[in-house]
This record gives C-alpha cells, sequence and structure tokens, in this order.
C-alpha cells in the first residue's frame, strides 16, 4: 500500500515536473516567434552531448582545444548550438551578436557559475562577481587605473633589467616565454603589493624550476589557476573538483597574499603617502578605501590574476611572432633605435607618451593580440529569456532566442581569423594591416562593453617597454625552433605556448 502511494506521488511529480517544463517550453516559442527569432544551426554531439565533452577534453589534453572549437566554426558556420553534458550553449563569433552580449544587451547576461567555480581561490572580486558588487568593486578600482603611476616605468625597469640580465648572451637557445613570466609576477607583485615577490632573484632561474618561495608562490599560484579551469570546464559538476593539491596551492597563495594585506592596511595610513615622497601602492591605495582583510585579499588576487599572465603571453607571442619575420623585427628595431637610440646610444628617457608615440609599435601589438589573444575563449550565461540578433534561420541572419541559463560561448581566436572581417590573408602576421585601420566588435582581445578590460593601458605600455628595452639592446634574433610553424597553444583561463617561446638573441 505505501510502496503504490510513493509510486503515485512520484508519478505526479514527474508529471508536474513535465507539464511544467512543456508549458515553459510553449511560452519560449511563442515569445521566439514574437521577436523573429529561427533557431541556429543544431550540431550533433551524441548522447546527452557526452561524446563531445570527451572529445573537448581529448583535445584540451593534447594542448590543441582553442584550434579545435576554432575548426568547429569553420565546419559549423559563425553561431550554431551544440549539446555538452545535458546542456544546450549556443556558441558564436558574430560581432553583431558580441556587440549585444557585451555591450547593448549586458544587464541580460552574467558570468554564471564562474564565481562558485572560482570562489575557493578568488573569493568575492570584480573577476568573479556579478551585479550590484561586481558594479561596486568596478568603481573602486577604476580610479587607481587611471592614475599616472599606473605607467610607472621607473618600477618596470628595474625588473626589466634583471630580465634581460638572465638572458644567456652567447646566443644559445632560451625560453623567453619562462621568464616573462617571471618579469610579470615580479612586475605585477611590485605595482600592486608594494614589494615584488622577487621570483627573478636567486641563482641559475633559467634552469632551476624551485627559486626559493617566490618561484614557490608562482607555481602555486599556476597550479590553482589549472584546478578552477577543470572546475569551469565540467559545468554543474565543479563541486566534485576539489583535490588536495588545488586547496594545497590555494593556501599557500592565500598566505603570501595576506602577508602583503597586512603590509598594506600598516602602510595606508604612513605619513609617507601623505608628502607624497614615496611610490604609488596599488594595494594602499585600495586599503584607504576599504581596509576589511579579505575584501583587499580577494581584490589584489583579483587583479593579479588577470593581469599578470595575460601580459606575460601578450609579450612571449610578440617575440613568438618576431622571431619567425625577421623583417618585422628590422623594421621595429629601426624605429625604436631612431625614437629611443640603442643600450649604448640611448637618447632621453622612455616616457609613456613617447612609447605611445610609436604607431608600428602598436601594429604590432595589435596584430599579436588579433591572432594570439590572451584570452581566447570566454562565456556568459543568459539572466533571463532574451535574444541575439543574428545567426538564426537558413541564412544565418535571423534572431535567436536564448533561455534563461543558456550559456553563449565565444571564441576571439576564432573572430581574428574569420577570413571574411580581416581579408584572405588573416591567418598571416602583417602588422601593416593596422595602418588606417580601426575596428569594433570584430577585435576584442580586451573584451568589449562594460566589463572591458581595466588594465588595458597598463598592460600596452608594460609590454612596449619591455620590448623597447629588449630591441635596444640585441641586434638580432633567430627562432630556436624552426620547424615549428604553428604554436602549441595551451589554454588555462589565459594562453600560454605549451613548448615554450625558444628564441636567440645577440
Ligand atoms: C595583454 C594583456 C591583457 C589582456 C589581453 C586582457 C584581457 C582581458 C579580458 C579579455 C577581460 C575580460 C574577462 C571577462 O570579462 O570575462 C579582462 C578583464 C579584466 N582585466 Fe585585463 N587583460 C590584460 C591585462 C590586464 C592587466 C595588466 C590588468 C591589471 C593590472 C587587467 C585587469 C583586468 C580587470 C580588473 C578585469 C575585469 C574587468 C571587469 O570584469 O569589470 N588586465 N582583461
Amino acid at each position: 500500500m505505501l510502496s503504490s502511494t510513493v509510486i503515485l506521488i512520484g508519478a505526479l511529480f514527474v508529471v508536474i515536473f513535465g507539464l511544467q517544463k512543456g508549458i515553459k517550453h510553449v511560452q519560449r516559442r511563442k515569445q521566439a516567434k514574437k521577436l523573429g527569432c529561427e533557431p541556429p544551426l543544431r550540431v550533433k554531439t551524441g548522447f546527452y552531448g557526452i561524446p563531445a565533452f570527451i572529445q573537448l577534453t581529448k583535445a584540451a589534453k593534447e594542448r590543441r582545444w582553442v584550434e579545435f572549437i576554432e575548426s568547429r566554426y569553420q565546419e559549423f558556420g559563425n553561431t550554431f548550438i551544440q549539446t555538452f553534458i545535458g546542456k544546450d550553449g549556443i556558441s558564436t563569433i558574430e560581432p553583431q551578436n558580441l556587440k549585444h552580449l557585451l555591450g547593448i544587451q549586458f544587464e541580460d547576461f552574467g558570468l554564471g557559475t564562474r564565481h562558485r567555480e572560482f570562489f575557493p581561490l578568488l573569493g568575492d572580486g570584480i573577476f568573479t562577481l556579478d551585479g550590484a558588487g561586481w558594479s561596486h568593486a568596478r568603481a573602486l578600482l577604476r580610479p587607481q587605473f587611471t592614475r599616472d603611476q599606473v605607467a610607472d616605468l621607473d618600477l618596470m625597469d628595474g625588473h626589466v633589467n634583471r630580465m634581460i640580465g638572465l638572458i644567456p648572451k652567447d646566443g644559445s637557445i632560451f625560453d623567453i616565454q619562462r621568464l616573462f613570466f617571471l618579469l610579470t609576477i615580479d612586475s605585477a607583485t611590485h605595482f600592486l603589493f608594494g614589494e615584488s615577490v622577487g621570483a627573478m632573484e636567486g641563482d641559475n632561474v633559467l634552469g632551476n624550476a624551485t627559486v626559493g618561495g617566490a618561484q614557490g608562490f608562482a607555481d602555486a599560484f599556476n597550479k590553482a589557476q589549472e584546478w578552477v579551469t577543470f572546475r569551469s570546464m565540467a559545468l554543474d559538476f565543479y563541486w566534485m573538483i576539489n583535490p588536495k593539491e588545488f586547496r594545497e596551492a590555494t593556501r599557500r597563495v592565500h598566505e603570501v597574499v595576506d602577508h602583503y594585506v597586512h603590509r598594506a592596511i600598516a602602510n595606508k595610513n604612513a605619513e609617507k603617502q601623505e608628502s607624497g615622497s614615496e611610490r604609488y601602492v596599488f594595494a594602499e591605495a585600495l586599503a584607504r578605501e576599504n581596509s576589511d582583510p579579505k575584501f583587499l585579499r580577494d581584490s589584489m588576487l583579483n587583479i593579479l590574476l588577470a593581469g599578470r599572465d595575460t601580459t606575460a603571453s601578450l609579450l612571449s607571442s610578440t617575440f613568438w611572432f618576431l622571431a619567425r619575420h625577421p623583417n618585422v623585427w628590422e623594421k621595429l628595431r629601426h624605429i625604436i633605435v631612431e625614437e629611443f637610440g640603442d643600450v649604448e646610444h640611448p637618447k632621453g628617457q622612455i616616457t609613456h607618451t613617447r612609447l605611445k608615440d610609436l604607431p608600428y609599435l602598436r601594429y604590432v601589438l595589435n596584430e599579436v593580440l588579433r591572432l594570439l589573444p590572451p584570452v581566447p575563449l570566454n562565456f556568459r550565461v543568459a539572466n533571463k529569456d532574451t535574444s541575439l540578433p543574428v545567426g538564426g534561420g537558413p541564412n544565418g541572419k535571423s534572431p535567436i532566442f536564448i533561455h534563461k541559463g543558456q550559456p553563449v560561448l565565444y571564441s576571439v581566436y576564432a573572430m581574428h581569423r574569420r577570413k571574411d572581417l580581416y581579408g584572405p590573408d588573416a591567418e598571416i602576421f602583417r602588422p601593416e594591416r593596422w595602418e588606417n585601420s580601426k575596428r569594433g566588435w570584430d577585435y576584442l582581445p580586451f573584451n568589449g562593453g562594460a566589463r572591458i578590460c581595466l588594465g588595458q593601458q597598463y598592460a600596452l605600455t608594460e609590454a612596449s617597454y619591455t620590448i623597447v628595452k629588449l630591441l635596444q639592446r640585441f641586434q638580432v634574433i633567430e627562432d630556436g625552433d624552426p620547424w615549428m610553424k604553428k604554436p602549441v597553444i595551451q589554454s588555462n583561463l589565459t594562453m600560454a605556448h605549451g613548448d615554450g617561446v625558444n628564441i636567440r638573441l645577440y
């Protein structure tokens, strides 16, 4: 008797749930029709989308998932729908859709599950929050980025010189990416925390994997990022991924950052700040706004995450291309030496304004960011039932309906390589294409709309300064892996060269 009652109640629940889903489905179809929406192409991904998910994780393991995703766009067009472990996601690389997703309809979309996936490492910060929490974080951080101190080239100078000191002078092959990652962790912690972790200090940095505690911090930070990427890939099953290695790495990162948090709180009201005689320190400026230690830790870590690997990635890719395009190296070097002199005969100080006045340097950076954007893949999730303007119907020109909770994935890597947008030579590295060229929503290395990168100017200044100093110092670049025509793209949250960037500098 009891069991038949249980079965009856169970069946009733199934019927009610099915009915609710059915009604919602009909309502959505009606709404979609009213908005003139047509469905995008549906790509088959096997039972529950599991085979496609396995294919994707295999591609990620083999360090080719960015290209794998691009190949899907080449095969199925610029907008399509596919199922991954039971979830229907829209994939799009239509500039018009991105303009609405990130700009015009910003309120309709959010970061989805990013907060819960990243929370153990990043807590509540600009990179993980949506809505009012995000607005507040952004409003607090924005003034820090408009200050002149963001372009503090004196601060950069010591770190760049230290990095140049680590480059083999006998012309032997070395991995410059490794040095760029050390450079950016040292300069970012110096700028943000007031004191560099000093990852480049100590002996034999090039060959030694464990340079004291600083390298330990960098390694823990890298490891923790790898795990939050896995958590993101697992979608709704993110909570299953919380291994000891992740917890340990997170603990180590927090321990180091907390040291700096206490330092910032202690220093925030020190007289030296008032007198203006000391250098600006991001964390101390922030502590004057809000000195809650948890707030400070989260804010500092969020910015460190946003700013460190991205800039290292840009610099590494720049040298990857320069090593393969000696004509660009020659032209850029000529322009730099004309303006700033070489290392033996420098012409004046390298300033932010003078760096901005070198258009060809900017074209080179633009072109690197086009072909190898440091954040190649991204997504948003609909906060409500809504639509995007194109991608539906047989010709892909009709609006598409997006239901609440649906992810919209985009690959700026794939969009930046579209031949219909960038011409038949879209795959080719050609900085000259940027002469007299202004792009819009088809070029998004720094994202667009309300959540556009806050550190764009900082990153471009840091990268430009480092490039100028390196080209002043070295006359010749040679590719250390001449057989490698395509980079091995390893992408966690940001992209890096899986096998390094091996070059010679003379
Ligand atoms: C070449 C270097 C860089 C690139 C390509 C880059 C790219 C991006 C992208 C694509 C986003 C959007 C992420 C998303 O919304 O999902 C972003 C956000 C952000 N970036 Fe950067 N970034 C770079 C350097 C930096 C630096 C150096 C800093 C700070 C020191 C920084 C601070 C931020 C912050 C705070 C956000 C979050 C903005 C928000 O959500 O309101 N970035 N960046």
